[in-house]
């Protein structure tokens, strides 16, 4: 167990299922508790998706939060301050290109470079616990065939090994001081930082894959709770969840909405 500068408490392990689910099983431990793992034999994505974690390429972390019940509705700003935070790490570390799309994967030049994994659990009578977790590519040479086109990591990008536990702990030291802001409940804060590091926030024509409807609109940034607002035929959504894609310049708009 390495004492981390406050709040963090680093819980180092060779090998883990997921990180997310080994914090779930310390969840009584105190905020700031923070699983990482040298490698996932089962890393999670979102929509159930696995999460490549080669031993010792990637910085695979959850940390754990305890926010107040009053600030249910700003919960998703946790995983955009997170984003945030990577992005920032990234471009610290010389990477260029960085680009953040909503709402937490973090791109380099349209390649998957970090995700979050964002779950909350409820531990009894008390306000839910929040497990972030962050997935980053560092050290990858290469993918898998399934992800060769659509990942990259900071190696491939700087051509730089990196030390994860130095990469770790610069980012955990943005995610303290993001964390400290969204604590006070300085969304603008959060939202203007996100907003000027992602090509998505504004006048982006995107499509969004929702559950069970697809909508195609233009991107006119995101609400105070992080809702990503989208102008489509007919007055604008906002979008709680869903899947972005980018359109190419110049792609017909005229059917705006369709069924997925
Ligand atoms: C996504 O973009 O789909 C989210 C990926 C999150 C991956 C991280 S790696 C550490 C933590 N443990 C997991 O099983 N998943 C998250």
């Amino acid at each position: 167990m390495i004492i981390h500068r406050p709040p963090f408490i680093v819980h180092h392990f060779a090998s883990l299922g997921s990180t997310n689910d080994q914090l779930k099983a310390m969840i009584a431990a105190p905020e700031g508790a923070c699983v990482v793992a040298d490698e996932q034999t089962a890393g999670r994505g979102r929509r159930a998706r696995t999460w490549h974690s080669s031993p010792g390429d990637g910085l695979y972390m959850s940390i754990l939060f305890l926010p107040r019940s009053d600030a249910s509705s700003r919960l998703p700003l946790t995983g955009l301050l997170a984003a945030v935070a990577v992005a920032e790490t990234l471009i610290e570390r010389g990477v260029a290109g960085v680009d953040i799309k909503w709402p937490n994967d973090v791109l380099v030049k349209g390649r998957k470079i970090s995700g979050v994994l964002a779950e909350a659990v409820s531990a009894g009578s008390g306000s839910p616990r929040l497990i972030l977790g962050i997935g980053v590519n560092l050290n990858h040479r290469s993918f898998p065939p399934e992800l060769s086109e659509s990942a990259t990591s900071l190696a491939i990008e700087t051509g730089e090994r990196v030390v994860v536990e130095e990469f770790r702990d610069r980012l955990l030291e943005k995610i303290a001081r993001w964390y400290e802001l969204w604590l006070r409940g300085a969304s603008a804060s959060i939202i203007d930082r996100w907003s000027r590091l992602s090509t998505y926030a504004r006048g982006q024509q995107v499509v969004v894959a929702l559950e069970d409807e697809k909508l195609t609109g233009v991107t006119d940034g995101l609400t105070e709770t992080g809702a990503l607002r989208l102008v489509v035929d007919g007055g604008v959504r906002t979008i709680l969840a869903g899947e972005v894609t980018k359109l190419r310049k110049g792609a017909d708009l005229s059917v705006r909405q369709s069924s997925a």
